[in-house]
């Protein structure tokens, strides 16, 4: 989705701090950028269709002395990728970046036509320039006018603003999309997400619904749309900068696949006791009291995590769950009472699909928790209580270490809510934790498969279709693979469950169809995933073997391929399962020549329905 940057404070930083925040926040995907700056009074406006390259080109022909400025990435809802359509967009002396959908656009679009405005671009954004435009010829003041316009919008918005009228402050609005102020020492800053400031500042301020920052060089002020001030917490954020680099990987992707021993442990540290057999989470007590049923709510990714949360809180806290996808949740009439726990998973913690599934389901009477990686994010902030997976930022658009790190989350969860429904002994609880100490150096393990996946990845790039097959706790995983191959390397792939293979899909299997299958050795339903294989086989099929345990070389022989992992307790074995798929679809990528970090027609942030 969108990024937005701002900054005001030392003169001649400007530039330096939009273009260096927006590359920051390319991995939220966009098609054009731009940015407005005012130097002595004037607006200067560049924008570029493409990548940050292009505007890069545009700006090194200019110089700049401003001490104040706003700068965007589009990602395009309303008009086509283009530098027409692409922001800052101006009316008079206002410029405007905007993340958000203005609902009643067009409305407000007919009511400016009449009064003479003139509309160079097919955005909604533009109505949001033209009204405080508007409202500043009238003879409000800068703040008025945003006041003004915003009370007239419908839809969802983050936004910064500056105006040649009063060009020593800049004005940020924030309703159902993400946005923070950083503060710095004689300059602030504004951006969609951390990762933009962090370099500059730690002390930040997340803006809530409803907020307007008034932002000078020294000073700031939060009011809500009718000027009454309110106070906002500033936060440390102690993500580090480094974290945010790619560390010599070629790509983040890459990078986070390998951050997941780190992300993994550090998830785990200082919540378990392997002694008493007990997890701790914060402020959860009262919510998991009397609890009948659990809610699993997410999309993508974050869906796939639940799927394999429900076979761990069933099978170690005996609990019955039930799994949605929160884009689809809201259209039906699920049966949701005071008993029941919703959890909302979520990278990010600003997808809008997951915020208004929790925020229906909290209206239900449902008791309501989140599992999310970045600190007071919406999400986190509008459950009872909240879980934080401790993955560091994640910038690769495909999600991998916020995965892993919310399945040892589901994991540590199933034993907290064991242990405090009595359903689970100490001795139970104890083995459930020693084995999740264990998960740090599997996936060190694991990891030492990279050069084997990309040796495999060379072999099958060229293929134009894949399959995915497991079963039990794994079967998410296959969905997961399929997934992640799809979005980098845009092969088309399907996950399905072994058991399913002969009701349908069984028809597309020739020589010319790889099957990837996920049966680790503990499972359960490894015999029948590998009678699956050999229907598999009888067809002609290329057979991708992922699996573990020492018996895995027999089979070596009946099929194309055989990846052996290591062994983990069943319950933690999609933990380690999806490591091979991350690589394999990651060089397929490579090997295909497109954006592993920055997939075509993706968002890292979905904010818009
Ligand atoms: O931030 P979230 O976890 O709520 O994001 C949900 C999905 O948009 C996300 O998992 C998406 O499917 C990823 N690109 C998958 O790699």
């Amino acid at each position: 989705m969108c990024g937005i940057v701002g900054y005001i404070g030392i003169e001649g930083k400007t530039v330096q701090v939009l273009v260096e925040g927006l590359k920051r926040l390319e991995y939220r995907g966009y098609d054009s950028s731009g940015i407005a700056i005012l130097e002595k009074g004037h607006t200067k406006v560049i924008k570029s269709e493409g990548k940050l390259d292009n505007l890069l080109k545009k700006l090194s022909i200019h110089s700049f002395n401003g001490s104040l400025g706003i700068g965007h990435t589009r990602w395009a809802t309303h008009g086509t990728p283009s530098e027409r359509n692409a922001h800052p967009h101006v009316s008079g002396g206002t410029s405007v970046v905007h993340n958000g959908i203005i609902e009643n656009y067009q409305e407000l679009k007919n009511e400016l036509k009449k009064k003479g405005y003139v509309f160079n671009s097919d955005t909604d954004t533009e109505v949001i320039s033209h009204l405080i435009e508007d409202f500043s010829k009238n003879g409000s003041s800068f703040e008025d006018s945003v006041r003004g316009a915003f009370k007239l919008t419908e839809g969802s918005y983050a936004v910064a603003i500056v105006s040649e009228r009063e060009p020593e402050k800049i004005i940020a609005l924030r309703k159902f999309s993400p946005l923070i102020i950083a503060l710095g020492q004689g300059e602030n800053f504004i951006a969609s997400d951390i990762p933009a400031v962090l370099p500059y500042s730690k002390r930040v301020i997340f803006l809530e619904d409803g907020d307007v920052a008034i932002l000078e060089k020294d000073s700031f002020r939060i009011t809500d749309l009718n000027g009454q001030e309110v106070k906002r917490e500033v936060f440390s954020i102690n993500w580090d900068p480094v974290a945010i680099e790619k560390g010599g990987y070629k790509h983040f992707m890459l990078k986070e696949i390998h951050d997941q021993p780190h992300a993994v442990l550090d998830t785990i540290r200082g919540r378990v006791s392997e002694e008493s057999g007990d997890v701790y989470f914060e402020g959860l007590e009262n919510i998991v009291k009397g609890v009948r049923r659990v809610v699993a709510i997410g999309c993508g990714t974050s869906y796939h995590s639940c799927l394999i949360g429900r076979y761990m809180i069933e099978n170690i806290a005996h609990v019955s769950v039930d799994v949605d996808l929160a884009s689809e949740i809201r259209y039906r009439d699920p049966i949701i009472d005071e008993n029941t726990l919703v959890i909302a998973v979520s990278q990010s913690g600003e997808t809008a699909d997951t915020s208004e599934a929790l925020l229906e389901m909290k209206k239900r009477g449902a008791r309501t928790l989140s599992i999310t990686n970045v600190p007071k994010s919406k999400i986190a902030r509008e459950s009872d209580a909240v879980i934080y997976t401790h993955a560091g930022p994640e910038i690769g658009v495909a999600s991998t270490k916020a995965f892993t790190t919310q399945l040892i989350v589901f994991y540590l969860l199933s034993i907290y809510l064991g242990r405090h429904t009595g359903r689970l002994s100490d001795n139970e609880g104890r083995r459930f934790i020693h084995d999740s100490f264990r998960m740090p150096q599997l996936l060190e393990m694991a990891l030492k498969l990279d050069e084997v996946i990309k040796g495999l990845a060379m072999e099958f790039y060229h293929y134009k279709n894949f399959l995915y097959l497991a079963r039990g706790i794994n079967y998410p995983i296959a969905l997961e693979g399929a997934l992640k191959l799809k979005e980098v390397s845009y092969i088309h792939a399907e996950g399905y469950a072994a058991g399913e293979m002969k009701h349908g899909p069984i028809a597309l299997v020739d020589e010319s169809m790889p099957v990837v299958i996920i049966a680790p050795r503990d499972g359960i339903v490894y015999k029948k995933v590998l009678n699956n294989l050999q229907e598999i086989r009888a067809r002609r099929g290329k057979v991708i073997l992922i699996t573990s345990g020492d018996e895995a070389d027999e089979l070596n022989t009946q099929i194309d391929r055989l990846i052996k992992i290591p062994d983990s307790s069943y319950m933690l074995s999609p933990i380690i399962a999806v490591v091979p798929l991350q690589l394999f679809a990651y060089y397929i990528a490579v090997y295909k020549g497109t954006d592993a970090d920055q997939p075509r027609n993706l968002a890292k942030v979905v904010t818009v329905e």
